[in-house]
């Protein structure tokens, strides 16, 4: 089905209305390549019907099968590696230390934010299990979101086949945090309790989540607007904890999530922080 002008305008209106993903005639092929099953499979004579019935009441499905389709939900275990040695090495061991004399030095809440099919929350849980042998004692709440429905239901399922497992994830990680089921590896019972994951825009409001200590929102923000990426930055600041840190991805940078925040480089990761008058100024 060939993507004319009228359907090219419907569905970046539409993309952008449902989850904010910034696409132009640039992106014709991208459009064409993830939508095209989408109009035969809803009936549809042009791009610029599905829009149309895409539109049609609230959770239409069509609106849902587009949100699955135009996604990127590209991910990997330990995805760039140095922010989960910083984890480990820094934020981690601090984190821990500053719980201590706190009324609840066993809780720890950390965000996954655009979370795609799991491999990121995990990840961040193997490295909590690196550092604490005793994970089941401890109240660590690893929240998983992301807006497309099948991510969510693959990352909550934490079913992988052995290629996937294999696909940045070393032996050591392999053996410690799966069990064998059927052909496929699943993540352990204590692991898999220790994460929850729901679908959840984030463009719309997320304060409902409570505050974290750790934000990672990786690889998601440049698929943004300009200003819909420093309106979820600043949001995303205010559901940190005192302290709480955030990770983004290895390609952005402040220009992107804005000069509130003050970088560090830590074990060859950036991590930041929101500078002190940014929350104050609110
Ligand atoms: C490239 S993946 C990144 C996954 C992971 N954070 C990582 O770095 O490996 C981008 C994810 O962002 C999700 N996404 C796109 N727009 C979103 C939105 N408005 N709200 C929440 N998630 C979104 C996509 O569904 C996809 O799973």
């Amino acid at each position: 089905m060939k993507l004319d002008t009228e359907g090219l305008d419907a569905i970046c209106n539409l993309v952008d209305d449902l989850c904010g993903i910034y696409l132009d005639s640039s992106k014709d092929y991208l459009i064409e390549g993830r939508l095209a099953d989408l109009v035969k499979k809803h009936g549809c004579n042009s791009y610029a019907e599905l829009a149309r019935k895409a539109r049609l009441g609230a959770s239409n499905p069509i609106a849902t099968d587009v949100v699955n389709a135009i996604t990127t939900n590209e991910t990997l275990w330990f995805r760039d590696a140095t922010p989960f040695n910083a984890l480990k090495f820094k934020i981690l061991p601090e984190l821990i230390d500053a719980k201590s004399t706190t009324l609840f030095p066993r809780k720890l809440r950390v965000w996954s934010a655009a979370c795609s099919t799991g491999q990121e929350a995990y990840s961040i849980g193997m490295t909590f299990g690196d550092i604490v042998p005793d994970v089941a004692n401890w109240d660590l709440q690893i929240v998983g979101t992301d807006v497309s429905s099948d991510a969510v239901r693959r990352a909550s399922e934490g079913k992988y086949s052995q290629l996937e497992v294999s696909r940045g994830l070393d032996q050591v990680h392999q053996s410690g945090y799966f069990t064998q089921a059927g052909r496929d590896l699943q993540i352990n019972e204590v692991l898999r309790s220790k994460c929850r994951f729901e679908v959840r825009n984030l463009l719309q409001p997320f304060t409902t989540l409570g505050k974290f200590d750790i934000v990672f929102c990786r690889n998601v923000a440049i698929y943004f607007k300009d200003e819909d990426r420093k309106s979820l930055f600043r949001r995303i600041a205010d559901q940190l904890n005192p302290g709480g840190w955030l990770f983004v991805g290895s390609s952005e940078s402040l220009t992107e999530i804005g000069p509130e925040w003050s970088p560090q480089r830590h074990c060859g990761a950036v991590c930041y922080q929101p500078k002190a008058g940014m929350l104050a100024a609110r």
